[in-house]
């Protein structure tokens, strides 16, 4: 682990309070966030289980709200819901039938609404055809789609039966795809043909057709959507095309009472091994947390038309535009497309002509419009928004205040949300009535969130330190699937627990300010975060490695002014293979092959040694440096040939 390091951003010390305007309709007013506060203080369990019996449905009360055995924890043990029915039939009967709860459109421009009436009918529907497929109550089941409807429908369909699902982002190889279903042992996959970005078809059902032919025996039967329309091979027996078998089932589809802890989803996530993390969520705890920090956060309100751009394939397309969003009856837009060449303001467009609301994207995003100029926002009608978001990675202040100022007209707050795939929803942030913001800093915990900035023995370091959570919440991970012990020594025991008192390690630096406001300094563990999206060195590694021209490789992040950081990878040759421009291309091709483009590494250079210990170890310290063009800086003592730096700088 190295050490946190706190001059990657600049302290801002402007504070913003929130727009007296936005503040006075808040739904959390200053008021009323000092009662919760003091309400989550008093009594954590009282507080979490009054806002589950008010903002939720259950079929069966709960009889323990928490049962906490470290690192295992249950909530609202005994209970059963289920999420679908809490995102779709409760609105039915709340007057909320005829509210439009998905705006879509495609990139092609084509535009599709669904009321909630229509969403849960063609949920029922795709629920019933999973059932038709064989699919049962505890299966696991693949979603490898791009954006549009029918991969929300998807997710809701498995939580309907109680299959949980694991959705593989549409980018993702079929190496990755592979590796993922396997893991999960999937007993069936639901694709499309392909989806449309940046002006191309995405294939994705050859992928699948790759990923399955490598082996993956659990898998049976493949449901493909017809999106692009372009011409796909069926395996006859176990492909079908959802098209055909949707009219021969019905509509009528009861959701399946779950209990809480049961599983709902597996979403893969890097770690700091080779193999990605099966990160195990269940459904009463998650439910309840992405509701109630979407509805406060976000500041839901009735007519609110809300776009989070993120895509379903990760955390935030799971918790904050499916799950979160429905479960409070919102009106939720999805975009199956990206900003690009031929339409670089697609996204101002967009909130114009369905007059988006509330807006959230990632940092990696407003530093490329930023670079592009104020003139393509200025060109459109933005006064529909009233607040922004944004997540994944530390925002710099410049681009805060270009946020704030261009795309926000100075009168939208800002909410920086830190969080994980493993916490399952946002975990400090402000509350936009509430909270003056710093630019830079996601200010303070969510109420009942109990965070804090320590060193490795557990004791305070707030002027820099390891971010931790002290108290276990209701969206929490259960495990890590299939390895409870890789759970326990990745999150658990990187700071032991003390008298009782277990710490989350959350994998990130962190200080706190004079106000107590939470600064995230970035990943402390081996994990390198490009554009918001993480990757773990070793993963980039091993893809290397696995090409037969390569002997050994070293992988570090490079700070990078877009993208955050990017990935430079040090490559030692097997003998007899030169390093030229072409090996050097097909090299970045197969990470993409073994990854996905989102690993292409920006850099590779070759050379004949690493930088390593005495025992062995990689001093990626050094090659950090060495990759950001900075000098070498720090202990060289316990290098072990000191010639190795010398020869790296000079091939530079
Ligand atoms: C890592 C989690 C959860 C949403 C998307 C990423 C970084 C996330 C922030 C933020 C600074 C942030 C952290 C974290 N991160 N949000 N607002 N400020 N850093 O999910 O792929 O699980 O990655 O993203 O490093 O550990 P993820």
């Amino acid at each position: 682990m190295s050490q946190p390091t706190l001059e990657s951003i600049l302290q801002e010390n402007r504070l913003f309070p929130p727009p007296p305007a936005f503040a006075q309709q808040a739904r959390i007013t200053p008021e009323r966030y000092e009662q919760l506060c003091r309400e989550a203080e008093r009594d954590p369990l009282g507080f979490w289980e009054r806002l589950a019996r008010e903002e939720l449905h259950w079929f069966k009360p709960w009889q323990q709200v928490l049962q906490w055995d470290p690192p295992q924890a249950q909530w609202f043990v005994g209970g059963q819901l289920n999420l679908s029915y809490n995102c779709l039939d409760r609105h039915l009967e709340n007057g909320r039938r005829h509210k439009t709860a998905l705006i879509w459109e495609g990139e092609p421009g084509d535009i599709r609404t669904l009321t909630y009436e229509q969403l849960h009918q063609e949920v029922c529907r795709f629920a019933n055809g999973l059932k038709a497929l064989g699919i049962q109550t505890g299966d696991r089941v693949g979603i490898y789609m791009p954006m549009i409807p029918e991969a929300a429908m998807a997710m809701l369909a498995c939580a309907r039966i109680g299959a949980a699902h694991t959705v593989v982002f549409g980018g993702f190889s079929a190496e990755a795809l592979k590796d993922r279903l396997r893991d999960a042992e999937a007993k069936a996959v639901i694709t499309a043909d392909g989806g449309w970005r940046k002006d191309a078809i995405v294939p994705l059902k050859p992928q699948v057709d790759l990923a399955l032919a490598e082996g993956v025996p659990s898998v049976e039967k493949v449901l493909v959507v017809q999106r692009t329309g372009q011409a796909v091979e069926m395996t006859p027996g176990r492909d079908i095309w959802w098209h055909e078998l949707a009219p021969t089932v019905s509509e009528d589809c009861p959701a399946q009472p779950m209990d809480a802890e049961a599983m709902l989803f597996i979403l893969y996530t890097s770690g700091t091994t080779g193999k990605p993390k099966g990160v195990v969520h269940t459904t009463g705890g998650y439910n309840l947390y992405a509701h109630i920090t979407c509805q406060w956060i976000f500041d839901l309100q009735e007519e609110d038309i809300y776009w989070c751009t993120a895509d379903v394939g990760w955390i935030t397309g799971h918790s904050y535009i499916v799950y979160g969003p429905l479960s409070n009856g919102a009106t939720v837009f999805m975009y199956e497309g990206a900003p690009r060449p031929s339409k670089p303001d697609c996204f101002w467009e967009l909130i114009a002509r369905h007059r988006i609301s509330i807006f959230y994207t990632a940092p990696t995003a407003i530093r490329a419009f930023m670079k592009s100029g104020d003139a393509l926002p200025r060109q459109h009608d933005l006064s529909s928004l009233r607040l922004l978001g944004t997540v994944g990675e530390p925002i710099n202040p410049e681009a805060w205040i270009w946020y704030h100022t261009v795309i926000g007209n100075e009168r939208c707050p800002i909410v920086d949300t830190w969080w994980q795939t493993e916490t399952g929803g946002i975990m400090i942030s402000p509350l936009p009535g509430v909270t003056a913001t710093k630019p830079g800093s996601a200010t303070r915990p969510f109420p009942g969130i109990q965070a804090d900035v320590v060193d490795l023995e557990g004791d305070p370091a707030p002027a820099g330190g390891y971010l931790v959570i002290r108290q276990p919440w209701p969206g929490m991970m259960r495990t890590v699937y299939k390895d409870p012990q890789r759970f326990r020594a990745s999150y658990w025991e990187k700071i032991p627990p003390k008298d009782g008192q277990y710490f989350y390690f959350a994998g990130d630096g962190a200080h706190r300010d004079e106000d107590g406001y939470f600064w995230v300094m970035g990943r402390v563990d081996d994990v390198i975060s490009v554009a918001g999206h993480r990757l773990g060195t070793m993963e980039l590694e091993s893809a290397l490695v696995s090409h037969p021209a390569v002997a050994e490789a070293a992988v570090v992040g490079r700070p990078d002014e877009l993208k955050g950081e990017a990935i430079v990878a040090f490559v030692i040759l097997s003998d007899g293979q030169e390093g030229s421009e072409s090996l050097r291309q097909e090299l970045m091709q197969h990470v993409v092959t073994e990854i996905g483009a989102i690993a292409r590494p920006s850099e590779i250079r070759f050379t004949d040694a690493l930088p390593k210990t005495r025992s062995g170890k990689i001093m990626r310290r050094l090659l950090r440096n060495l990759a950001a063009g900075s000098g070498i800086s720090g202990d060289t003592s316990t290098l072990e040939d000191r010639g190795v730096l010398e020869r790296l700088r000079q091939e530079v």
